[in-house]
């Protein structure tokens, strides 16, 4: 207990100047609650609004991938790269330090394996572990125009109220079966139902024409999915001409765990997103790297 002999009597109260109010960098998030907009800020840097998350939760549906076949081995040295870690929460217990700063996106949707109708989803962990585990944010597929497109979006609508009770906010993924083209009007399409349906942040595919449009129309931020690994200049190029179309950084995967440089090619990534490098820049960093250990 405090000692209250010789406590002073407070006065300095400003009576002249307004409460603070705080600007944050957080497209559509400025009527959230404190503890979700806390949570936001740990994916997305305020300070330039973008984010660079890594992706390793392939193996929810596609079980071992190439890269991700001991995640305590090659995933956890990453971790202190990216802002944020998206993957499972079987992954995050079972080989990323309980130490780790990052921001933690939870995969909470699943069922189907690479065997079935991926569209085949439902959700796939309580909101209570999310809080448990001290989760930023949890990750569902939606999958419009997809066999179970209904379902999942209910999956989405169920963790986006469970979200609100917990202030965890909610990642909606567009999925793209192979049925569905990856142009600026399905993308702009999926993109806006799943902030309408409150989602506070998306992820999605980047397309040359019209990726601009696809970010303008969505009013969360939109965040850049990584796709098949690329050459590295490749997806530094695609990184680059997305986050200046608009989006609020990238969510990759396989373009960052299946380079011969993983932390070369996060650091590269990295310079793309929040210092708006050039591409070809960023490759001479990536390229630094990879010269250094060979
Ligand atoms: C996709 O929707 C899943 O979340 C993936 O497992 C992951 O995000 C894919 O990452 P990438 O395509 O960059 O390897």
């Amino acid at each position: 207990m405090a000692d209250l002999e010789g406590n002073l009597a407070a006065k300095k109260y400003s009576p002249q100047t307004p409460l603070a109010t705080f600007s944050h960098a957080v497209r559509g998030a400025s009527n959230l609650d404190w503890g979700m907009q806390h949570r936001l800020s740990r994916i997305v840097n305020p300070e330039t609004g973008r984010t660079v998350m890594l992706a390793f939760d392939h193996g929810y549906f596609q079980g071992p991938t190439r890269g991700l076949e001991r995640i305590d081995l090659n995933i956890a040295p990453l971790e202190a790269h990216a802002d944020a870690l998206m993957c499972t929460r079987g992954a995050l217990r079972t080989s990323i330090p309980p130490a780790t700063q990052s921001g933690l996106v939870l995969r909470a949707s699943g069922g189907p394996s690479i065997l079935k109708d991926l569209s085949d989803e439902h959700t796939a962990m309580a909101m209570d572990d999310a809080v448990r585990i001290g989760a930023d944010a949890v990750a569902v597929q939606v999958f419009i125009g997809g066999e179970h497109e209904s379902r999942s979006v209910k999956n989405l609508t169920t963790l986006v109220d469970a979200g609100y009770d917990a202030g965890i906010p909610v990642l909606g993924v567009t999925a793209v079966g192979k049925e569905l083209t990856r142009d600026a009007r399905y993308l702009g399409l999926a993109t806006r139902i799943i902030a309408e349906l409150g989602a506070q942040l998306v992820k999605t595919y980047y397309c040359d024409e019209g990726f601009e449009d696809v970010v303008a129309g969505c009013p969360v931020p939109v965040i850049m999915a990584g796709g098949k690994k690329l050459p590295e200049l490749d997806a530094l190029t695609m990184a680059s001409r997305a986050v200046r179309a608009g989006a609020a950084g990238v969510d990759m995967g396989r373009n960052i765990f299946q380079s011969s440089q993983p932390t070369a090619m996060l650091t590269a990534v990295r310079a793309v997103v929040h210092d708006d490098a050039d591409p070809a820049d960023a490759y001479e960093i990536f390229r630094e790297a990879e010269g250094a250990s060979s």
